[in-house]
């Protein structure tokens, strides 16, 4: 009977600990990578990265401002970067509705008063620390007439719905009510690269870092940069240069620089 009894206990506790984590799952998942590609109706991949459109339904309207939008993908992602020009396109008209006006992406200009001068991607990573990369502007596919600096107070930017990118303040409240929506930016645990062809690109505004490293420590520091589609790297020298552009999206193509001594290695399923 006691041997019974704990067995019935323990297939008990059993059951109860099966609901927790099914219950934990259900109402943490959202914001992971999991909840991110198990959400087909609000979610975007790219290159192994899993966006999510994201509004929490008990935010108040014309919140959160920008600086808010950088924690509430925490712990597990980041408020998103443009990886593509596709991708931030895709947003002008998916996603984003007339009844959710905007979703908060990472871009902000940073000490310029000039409306189209000084755009950086930044986004603060869970542990605490911005990764930063200036923005390229032809890269993104910004609204008739944006970016404008309207009034003045425009330094951060939004995916509007129809238009594209546009500069807004980071408290869009101060231009009137509108529901809005965070990008979320998920990294998956492996992702897989793919040797294509040989090149490099020489132009440093396409350029994320540049370090001497050996082929898998050089395609890993891709992989952690939340800004990086492609690498060239130079197996003699092992020098080992990682990229926010690919030299397969025809925008960049034309500015590869030929040279046989270095392999592209190239995020799989981008697209462009
Ligand atoms: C939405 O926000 C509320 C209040 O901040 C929070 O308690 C809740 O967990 C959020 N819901 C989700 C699904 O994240
Ligand atoms: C932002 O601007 C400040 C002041 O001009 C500068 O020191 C800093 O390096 C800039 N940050 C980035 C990421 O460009």
């Amino acid at each position: 009977m006691v041997r019974g009894r704990n067995h019935f206990y323990f297939v008990k506790l059993h059951v109860i600990l099966l609901l927790l984590i099914y219950d934990c799952r259900l109402h943490a998942a959202v914001l992971t990578y999991d909840g991110c590609m198990s959400d087909s109706t609000n979610s975007y991949k790219l290159g192994g990265w899993c966006f999510l459109f994201y509004r929490n339904s008990s935010w108040a309207v014309s919140t959160p401002t920008q600086d808010g939008a950088q924690t509430v993908c925490h712990p597990h992602g980041n408020l998103a970067v443009g990886v593509t020009y596709k991708m931030l396109e895709t947003y002008k008209t998916k996603y984003t509705s007339s009844s959710v006006l905007y979703g908060w992406l990472a871009l902000l200009r940073n000490g310029s008063s000039v409306a189209t001068v000084g755009w950086i991607w930044k986004t603060l990573l869970p542990n605490g620390k911005y990764a930063t990369f200036p923005a390229i502007m032809s890269n993104i596919p910004w609204g008739p007439i944006e970016p404008n600096n309207l009034g003045g107070r425009e330094d951060r930017a939004t995916l509007r719905y129809t238009v594209g990118v546009i500069d807004v303040p980071n408290d869009i409240a101060v231009d009137g009510s509108y529901p809005l929506a965070v990008i979320c930016q998920f990294a998956p645990q492996k992702w897989t690269y793919t040797q294509r062809g040989h090149g490099l690109f020489t132009n440093a505004a396409y350029r994320i870092a540049q370090m001497t490293a050996v082929r898998d420590i050089c395609i890993r520091q891709c992989h952690w940069s939340v800004f990086c589609i492609s690498v060239a790297f130079n197996p003699t020298t092992n020098d080992c240069q990682i990229y926010a552009v690919s030299p397969e999206d025809s925008r960049f193509s034309g500015s590869v620089t030929a040279s046989s001594t270095y392999e592209w290695h190239i995020r799989d399923g981008m697209e462009y």
